[in-house]
């Protein structure tokens, strides 16, 4: 079903419904992306599947999100259906081959797949402060929570790190608003709160080591396939922010790690992000523009990116101008808005002369599409009224037995199943405050040593020390003084010193540049390379 760099999508017919001809997608095309809309149940995920079934035997490796679990058969054998063979019949698909694929099944929760996890560091600020729905006022303060610990060094893999740096920030806000702008105790505990509640979605699940290695996601056999990443959906939908969050960053990472390669003669990877309203509901004009500037430039990295949703009014504008290759199953055209929604569909195509647009939209049947693709020197193809070949892999889900037997010889089995926990923000901010208190402790010794030396001296205080040389305490032994001390006012001293310590070699990475600020991309995740 590939040929000469063309995936073959299915048959148009002609409008007494007699066979037109063989309707194909350029290979050499295929970064310049694509839409798959239609209503529910028109045939949408079968479109999917059988785009991810060519590319893969194109050696295209194909990640995809499998939203109902209905995908999953994908890594299984067709079985023989008599409504699939009619199809093919129709089609003058002949042979129609039965074929199963090469499939890595990944879950956020490790269920259905292997663990994928990101660290709160690669995620960065901005998806970070859309995950959690932030006001400007916080997403500010999370700024300057990721610039502190950029600068400094500290790693924030899992939300512990991220609570304790905020915590830290809590006890510090005068100084640090002072170097970095203003940070209020109530955006600190509002983030706090917000942290709380993504825990209790499960996020943090999410969140940890070890990583995705983007690598993982580009494999192919040795046999010269791409291998199909699916992605288990069903329990994360439940959290769509978290799945729309999960899939940007995905393709942010995509888009800063791979080097050009300018146009090939097929992509590196394609990218289908379904449920693709989720990505722009309600998102700020910021985030928006950051998206159509990650689709615009991910093309000359060999990514092709597939948006799958109900409508093309999903999409913003500047987003869907970009998307050259078109499929759109049956919409309805009831309501005022959906009559609008038809409308904008039909007039995105190059018009055929033969059918009317708007009309073929609402009358399409199940499994059938509008198809326009990318042709020589990337002109749209004139629209064509085209029936989709049925999938080679099974249609519907795979059984779990099926699905532990894929998972058990995936080329990543193992890597990813065991939480490690790195040093990290939380423990090095501990580690720094024990220090940081140690040297304090040496140098009041010292201090003391001088006093004991000059018994004037003692009617000074150094200030922030607070309890320290009140007339009762002359005479005493420096041990006693010690202990009284810090029964007093170890709490309050303890949080200080940690922040102190934190900015002193803020400060100190600043001067020498060893600690090099990390550097962050478009959409706010980690660079590599540098
Ligand atoms: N290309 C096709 N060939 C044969 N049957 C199809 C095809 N596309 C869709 N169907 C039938 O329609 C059903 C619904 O399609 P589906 O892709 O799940 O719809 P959607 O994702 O848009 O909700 C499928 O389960 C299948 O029975
Ligand atoms: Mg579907």
């Amino acid at each position: 079903m590939i040929e000469d760099g063309k995936l073959y999508l299915g048959t148009s017919r002609n409008p007494d419904d007699s066979i037109n001809k063989g309707e194909y997608l350029d290979l050499g095309y295929a970064n310049r992306h694509g839409l798959i809309t239609g209503a529910t149940g028109t045939g949408k995920t079968v479109t999917l599947q059988i785009l991810a079934e060519s590319f893969s035997n194109a050696g295209v490796p194909v990640f995809c999100a499998d939203v109902k679990g209905d995908l999953s058969g994908i890594a299984a054998i067709g079985e023989h259906k008599d409504f699939l063979e009619k199809r093919a019949r129709t089609i003058g698909l002949d042979p129609y081959e039965y074929q199963e694929f090469p499939v890595i099944f990944w879950d956020l929760f490790g269920d259905k797949g292997h663990r994928v996890r990101t660290t709160i560091s690669e995620m960065g600020p901005l998806l970070l402060a859309r995950l959690m729905d932030m006001s400007e006022a916080q997403e500010g303060v999370l700024n300057i929570a990721f610039k502190l610990a950029d600068e400094n060094g500290l790693p924030l893999l899992d939300m512990k790190d991220l609570r304790s740096l905020l915590s830290y920030m809590a006890g510090e806000t005068e100084k640090l608003s002072a170097m970095y702008g203003n940070i209020t105790k109530q955006s600190l505990s509002t983030i706090q709160r917000g942290l709380l509640v993504l825990e209790q979605q499960g996020a943090e699940n999410f969140f940890g080591e070890p990583a995705l290695k983007i690598a993982d996601i580009m494999r192919t056999t040795n046999d010269g396939r791409g291998a199909i990443s699916v992605l288990a959906a069903d329990k994360l939908m439940m959290n769509p922010r978290l799945y729309a969050t999960f899939l940007l960053w995905l393709l942010s990472e995509l888009f800063e790690e791979l080097p050009e390669v300018g146009d090939a003669d097929k992509p590196r990877l394609v990218f289908f992000f379904d449920e693709a309203h989720l990505l722009f509901d309600e998102a700020p004009k910021v985030l928006v523009d950051r998206v159509e500037q990650v689709v615009r430039l991910i093309r000359s990295k060999g990514i092709g990116v597939f948006f799958v949703t109900q409508n093309p009014l999903d999409v913003p504008e500047t987003v869907l101008s970009q998307l050259g290759n078109r499929i759109q199953h049956a919409l309805r055209a009831y309501t005022p808005r959906e009559q609008k929604a038809v409308k904008v569909a039909a007039e995105t195509f190059r018009p055929n002369p033969a059918f009317d647009c708007f009309e073929a939209i609402t009358q399409l049947g199940v499994g059938e599409a509008l198809v326009s693709t990318l042709g020589a020197k990337g002109v749209p193809s004139m629209v064509e009224r085209t029936l989709i070949r049925p999938p080679s892999s099974r249609l519907g889900p795979i059984t779990e037995p099926e699905r532990a037997k894929v998972m058990a010889v995936s080329p990543v089995a193992g890597q990813y199943d065991t939480d490690l926990d790195r040093d990290s923000a939380f423990e090095m901010l501990q580690r720094r405050a024990a220090e940081a208190a140690k040297a304090e402790e040496q140098e009041r010794d010292r201090e003391e040593e001088k006093e004991e030396e000059r018994p004037e001296s003692r009617r000074w205080t150094l200030p922030g020390y607070g309890d320290d040389d009140d007339e009762d305490d002359r005479g005493r032994s420096k041990s006693s003084r010690r202990r009284k001390r810090s029964s007093r006012s170890r709490p309050g001293y303890q949080r200080q010193t940690v922040t102190e310590a934190v900015i002193k070699s803020v400060a100190r990475s600043a001067a020498t540049s060893l600690g090099r600020a990390l550097v962050r991309g478009i959409l706010g995740s980690l660079k590599k390379g540098f």
